[in-house]
C-alpha cells in the first residue's frame, strides 16, 4: 500500500504546507484550482519513494537526507515548461531589428566592444533563446560580437532538454519552413537544431528569487521573461522585477509576455514604444539625450537593415 498513490489523499492543511514550500523556494503560486494537479503529481512522487504519506513527504523535502534533489522533481512536476520557437515573433521581430541595433550603436559610440547582452530568463527547453540566435543570424547580427545570448532556467530537466538541442513537432507550431530546412536537421522522430546555433547559448540554471546566483551574472542590455512571473506570487513578482531593474544596464529593455504586465508590481520601469510592440524600459536614458539617440538608434537599424536589403 505504501507505494500506491491512488490511495493517497491530501489534507488541507498539507496542500497549504506544499504551497508555502513552492511560495518560499520558487516563488510558485498555487490557488485552490490547482489542488487536484498538485495533489495527483505530487502522489506519484510519495509512491516512488514509498513514503506513505504526503506528510512524510513533506517532512522529507524538508529535511531529509537528498531533500533538495528530491525538491528539484517537484519543480519539474508542477512548473509550466510549454514553449515553442519563435513564440510572439513580434515581440522577437522588435528586439531583433530595432532594440538590439540601438544599444549595439550606443555601445560602439561610447568605444564599447562587447556584444549586447541577452539573458532569456525562464527559457524552459531553449525554444525562446535560440530563436533569439537564429533571428539575430537571419538580420546579419553576429552572434558573440555583436549580441551574446544567455539562458536560464530553475530546471535542471529543462536545461538538459536545451543541451540535447532535439526538438517534437509541438515546438515548431510557429516556425517556418524556411528557418527549420536551415537549422534543424531529422534525427529520428525528432528534430536536431544545428551545433553552431547551439553552441551560441550560454547556459545556466537559476532560480530568479535567488538574488546571490543572479548577483553571478554580468550586467544585461535586455532581459526577456516571458510567460515565467506569470505564476509567481506578488510579492515574488516584485523581488524578481527588482532584481532584473539592478541587473538590466540604465536604459536596459525588459520583454514580458504578452499576458504580462507590471501594473501593481513595480513603477521601477517607463513604457517605451517601438514601431510595432510596447516594451518596458529601464529609466536612465534623460530627455535631454533622447532624441540624438532615437537618431542613432534609426541609424543603427539601417546599419543593420542595409545588408539584408541588398541581399533579397
Ligand atoms: C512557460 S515556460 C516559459 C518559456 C519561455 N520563456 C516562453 O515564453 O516560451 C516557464 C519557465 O519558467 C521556469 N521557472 C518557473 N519558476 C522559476 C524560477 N523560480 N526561477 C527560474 N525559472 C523558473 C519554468 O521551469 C519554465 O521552464
Amino acid at each position: 500500500m505504501l507505494g500506491d498513490a491512488d490511495n493517497l489523499i491530501m489534507s488541507n492543511a498539507e496542500y497549504r504546507m506544499f504551497c508555502e514550500l513552492l511560495r518560499t523556494r520558487c516563488g510558485l503560486y498555487f490557488d485552490d484550482s490547482m489542488r487536484f494537479i498538485v495533489e495527483k503529481r505530487l502522489a506519484r512522487r510519495v509512491a516512488k519513494l514509498e513514503l506513505g504519506s504526503f506528510g512524510a513527504y513533506h517532512y522529507y523535502l524538508r529535511n531529509g537526507q537528498g531533500g533538495d534533489d528530491e525538491f528539484a522533481c517537484v519543480i519539474d512536476e508542477l512548473t509550466t515548461n510549454e514553449t515553442y520557437f519563435f513564440r510572439e515573433r513580434r515581440q522577437l521581430d522588435a528586439l531583433i531589428h530595432e532594440i538590439i541595433p540601438e544599444q549595439l550603436l550606443r555601445k560602439r559610440h561610447a568605444g564599447i566592444t562587447t556584444p549586447v547582452n541577452i539573458w532569456s530568463a525562464g527559457c524552459s527547453s531553449g525554444e525562446e533563446p535560440l530563436s533569439i540566435v537564429m533571428l539575430g543570424l537571419e538580420a546579419n547580427l553576429r552572434p558573440g560580437i555583436d549580441f551574446r545570448v544567455y539562458a536560464s532556467d530553475i530546471s535542471s530537466n529543462m536545461l538538459q532538454k536545451c543541451r540535447a538541442g532535439l526538438y517534437r513537432e509541438a515546438s515548431f507550431r510557429e516556425t517556418e519552413p524556411i528557418l527549420r530546412e536551415k537549422y534543424f536537421t531529422k534525427k529520428d522522430n525528432l528534430n536536431k537544431v544545428s551545433e553552431s546555433i547551439r553552441k551560441e547559448i550560454d547556459l545556466i540554471q537559476i532560480n530568479l528569487i535567488d538574488r546571490s546566483k543572479v548577483a553571478l551574472l554580468r550586467s544585461m542590455d535586455s532581459i526577456v521573461c516571458r510567460n515565467v512571473i506569470i505564476y509567481f506570487d506578488l510579492e515574488t513578482k516584485k523581488q524578481v522585477i527588482g532584481t532584473f531593474h539592478d541587473k538590466l544596464i540604465p536604459g536596459g529593455y525588459l520583454l514580458l509576455g504578452h499576458s504580462e504586465s507590471l501594473i501593481n508590481v513595480t513603477n521601477q520601469f517607463e513604457l517605451a514604444q517601438l514601431t510595432d510592440d510596447l516594451v518596458y524600459r529601464r529609466p536612465g536614458l534623460g530627455n535631454e539625450i533622447a532624441d540624438p539617440w532615437q537618431t542613432l538608434a534609426k541609424a543603427a537599424i539601417d546599419e543593420v537593415d542595409e545588408p539584408r536589403r541588398k541581399s533579397r
